[in-house]
């Protein structure tokens, strides 16, 4: 898979270099590219925003540079999603969808927004990442990214994504390790036992606990 990410912010995306996003990149499970918008904008100054027409506060950033940068990349194989709270919610189902795709170009937003008709023209998703309003969609689209890379088969061993919060439209049982007391707390005991179908049913039985505590909604 490749990501295409286009931002005025390129420097922001250090953490895409960590960790097991950072390992998949090594092992060539996905190809991460950061683009700067601002490369595609004109000279002498390099604008990549303007006032709203209509008035209003802040900045809208302009077609010219993001319909240039986008032109430089897209392919019929390409979806483009733009980071926006306008958007869809992004959740697990969709991080399986996209997994999937060979190439994901994101969008990042920043100021007031970005000017329609470049979603318009490209037919661009909108996806949110949640119902609060961030200063860019930088984060947003590193929480995507981060999301879709841990599903491409390969990146993690299989099981650590089958059994996980949003499965089965379930949260996911405690978990604990070594040692089986600390500070007097002890591993509850069946997790002890070896035996592995009672571990699975108290397992089971907490998860659904857990969702009906925390996300009711999900039970629906
Ligand atoms: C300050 S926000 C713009 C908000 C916009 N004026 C509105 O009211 O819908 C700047 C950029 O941050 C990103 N952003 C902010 N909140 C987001 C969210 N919840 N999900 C995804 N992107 C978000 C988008 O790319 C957006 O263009």
């Amino acid at each position: 898979m490749k990501i295409d990410i286009l931002t005025l912010f390129p420097e922001m995306f250090s953490p895409l270099k960590e960790s097991i996003i950072k390992r998949a990149v090594e092992n060539k499970k996905v190809e991460i590219n950061i683009i700067n918008i601002r490369s595609f904008a004109s000279a002498p100054h390099y604008k990549c925003d303007d006032e709203p027409f209509g008035g209003g506060a802040g900045m809208v950033m302009m077609c010219e540079p993001i319909f240039k940068a986008i032109e430089s990349i897209n392919t019929p194989d390409s979806k483009i999603i733009y980071l926006s709270p306008r958007g869809k919610v992004f959740n697990q189902k969709m991080a399986q969808d996209y997994s999937k795709l060979n190439h994901i170009i994101l969008l990042c937003g920043h100021y007031e927004g970005i000017d329609q008709r470049i979603i318009d023209y490209f037919n661009i998703e909108e996806i949110s990442i949640g119902d609060y309003i961030l200063t860019g969609g930088e984060l947003p689209a590193m929480v995507l990214a981060d999301s879709v890379i841990r599903l491409i088969p390969g990146v993690l061993s299989d099981d650590s994504t089958v059994e996980e919060s949003f499965s089965n439209n379930l949260l996911e049982y405690n978990q604990y390790t070594r040692p089986a007391v600390y500070r007097d707390m002890a591993v509850p005991d069946i997790l002890l036992s070896g035996n592995h179908k009672k571990i699975e049913e108290f397992r089971h039985n907490q998860s659904l606990e857990i969702t009906q505590k925390n996300r009711p909604d999900l039970l629906k």
